[in-house]
């Protein structure tokens, strides 16, 4: 039975009159008119309480608390920013050395829970020292290495908006390393291949002449990403200085998890990885220490599953002002 015919089946809606409340599965009644809209309605809200059945965890928690109540193995991805130490709002600074004996706890920790098949994704910029730069991917190296973990790309996040420096050019990327434990790993290109620049280019020579030269699929997107970054103009702008865009996390869910796996991100701020894991069917956890935070993840939840929560779809050309309408 199809979903349509399941809910056709066992509607909840009183057959008998046309004007009926949809009992749903948000908490709200929602007086419907007509059987088409009732049918639409429906058939929504069972799309709704579908994705529902992955398992959402948002806690206000330490990080180390958090992993130590998990199972060994049991994430197979885990996607995180963490502080950089620079003195933002949401951290306490410490010595460099401090910052990174604790960053080798918390790593250790996320090695111990993440399942043999499952990739670490750690996404970090520049430390700054007196205007001195420190790339903290080069402090981190050694410690996922030590750890036996392999590295399998660092992704250069590219974006167009930051700091304008004076003295040195100003920062426009960052870097997500992606960090398996064995060779055997989750992974799947297809899902987020990009368009081909030339999709029609064919073969000019030799025994595939004619036949098209790239995947029809489109291509590998690379280990250079741009995606805007979440400033205020941005339609996933919350109080956060420091959000994740969810297209670039729901690129390494696609990729790195198959549905249902679960998603885990230590330093979890207002949610952007569980609603990326949510968004395709995956569990998501997450946790971060500032309440309001959690609260927000909290909210952003729930609106994905009423539908209205505003998110940058993938794919969405970047604004290029060279271009009619910025090429949107
Ligand atoms: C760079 S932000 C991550 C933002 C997140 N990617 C998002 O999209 O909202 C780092 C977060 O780590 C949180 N944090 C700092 N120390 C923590 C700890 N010990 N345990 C859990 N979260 C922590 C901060 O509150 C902050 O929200």
């Amino acid at each position: 039975m199809n979903k349509r015919q399941e809910m056709n089946a066992s509607s909840p809606v009183n057959s008998v009159s046309d004007r009926a409340t949809v009992q749903q599965p948000l908490g709200l009644d929602v007086e419907v008119v007509g059987e088409h809209e009732r049918e639409n309605l429906e058939i929504f809200f069972a799309e709704a309480e579908e994705r529902r059945a992955n398992d959402v965890v948002l806690n206000c928690q330490d990080n180390l608390d958090f992993l130590r109540e998990q199972p060994k193995e049991k994430f197979k991805l885990i996607v995180t920013s963490p502080p950089y130490n620079i003195g933002k709002s949401y951290e306490v600074q410490s010595s460099l050395d401090d910052y990174l004996a604790n960053q080798r706890q918390v790593i250790g920790e996320c090695i111990r829970v993440l399942h043999p098949k499952g990739s670490i994704c750690w996404q970090v910029g520049n430390y700054t020292d007196n205007g001195e730069i420190i790339p903290l991917d080069c402090l981190l190296f050694p410690i996922f290495r030590e750890f036996g973990l392999k590295l399998r790309n660092r992704i250069i996040w590219h974006f167009g908006h930051g700091l304008h420096c004076r003295n040195r050019l100003s920062g426009r990327y960052e870097t997500i390393n992606w960090w398996t434990k064995r060779n055997d790993y989750t992974w799947h290109l297809d899902p987020i291949r990009v368009p081909s620049k030339y999709p029609g280019k064919r073969h000019f020579k030799g025994p595939r002449k004619g036949e098209l030269s790239g995947n029809p699929k489109g291509k590998n997107p690379s280990d250079v990403w741009e995606f805007p970054n979440v400033k205020s103009n941005h339609p996933e702008k919350t109080v956060h200085p420091c959000q994740f865009p969810v297209e670039l996390v729901e690129r390494l869910v696609l990729s790195l998890t198959d549905e249902n796996d679960d998603v885990f991100d230590p330093y979890v701020g207002v949610g952007s990885s569980v609603v990326a894991a949510i968004k395709h069917k995956r569990n998501g956890y997450g946790c971060d220490v500032v309440e309001e935070y959690i609260a927000i993840a909290r909210e952003r939840v729930d609106a994905f599953y009423a539908g209205t929560l505003k998110t940058r779809p993938m794919g969405k050309p970047v604004y290029d002002p060279t271009l009619p309408n910025g090429g949107h």
